[in-house]
């Protein structure tokens, strides 16, 4: 079966402690991990942009289960579909920070179809190109 993604923008509550934060990629890690789901986590200190993998069912599931939490507000859906390949199969979950202009770029990028161009591009860049940029390297890095 194919694989799908989706991707959503939320803001988190106010003073969302650090540990709870934590508590809450465990958490979906541990899911994730049941449902073969690779997902990232970016923030900003105020805002997440989530964005997970997988075959279909486990990511309705990890979708539903993250919409319904009560530390973040505000979901927005940016893209839903199907990837083909997994664009980062890096981690069940992870959290990674971000800048909040890196975040706002990453949300106001193109991210139909969750494109991503082979080789030299001239153009902006796509979300998902924008994306495994920041990522990757920190899974390159362990
Ligand atoms: C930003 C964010 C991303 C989440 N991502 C996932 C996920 O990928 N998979 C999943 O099963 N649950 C995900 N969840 C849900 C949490 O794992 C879990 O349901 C939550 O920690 C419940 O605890 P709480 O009510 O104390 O916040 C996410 C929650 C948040 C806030």
């Amino acid at each position: 079966m194919p694989n799908r993604a989706v991707v959503f923008v939320s803001e988190a509550t106010p003073q969302l402690a650090v540990e709870h934060l934590a508590a809450i990629m465990a958490d979906a890690a541990r899911f994730n991990r049941n449902a073969g789901i690779s997902a990232v986590t970016l923030y900003d200190g105020r805002r997440f942009l989530v964005y997970m993998e997988g075959p279909p069912d486990g990511l309705d599931v990890a979708f539903s289960r993250a919409a319904g939490v009560s530390s973040h507000a505000e979901l927005i859906e940016l893209a839903r579909g199907r990837v083909g390949q997994r664009r980062l199969p890096y981690w069940p979950m992870r959290c990674v920070p971000l800048s909040p202009p890196e975040l706002v770029q990453l949300v106001r990028a193109d991210w139909t179809s969750f494109l991503q161009r082979e080789g030299d591009q001239t153009g902006p860049a796509t979300a998902m190109e924008m994306l495994v940029g920041l990522v990757e390297p920190i899974a390159k890095a362990g």
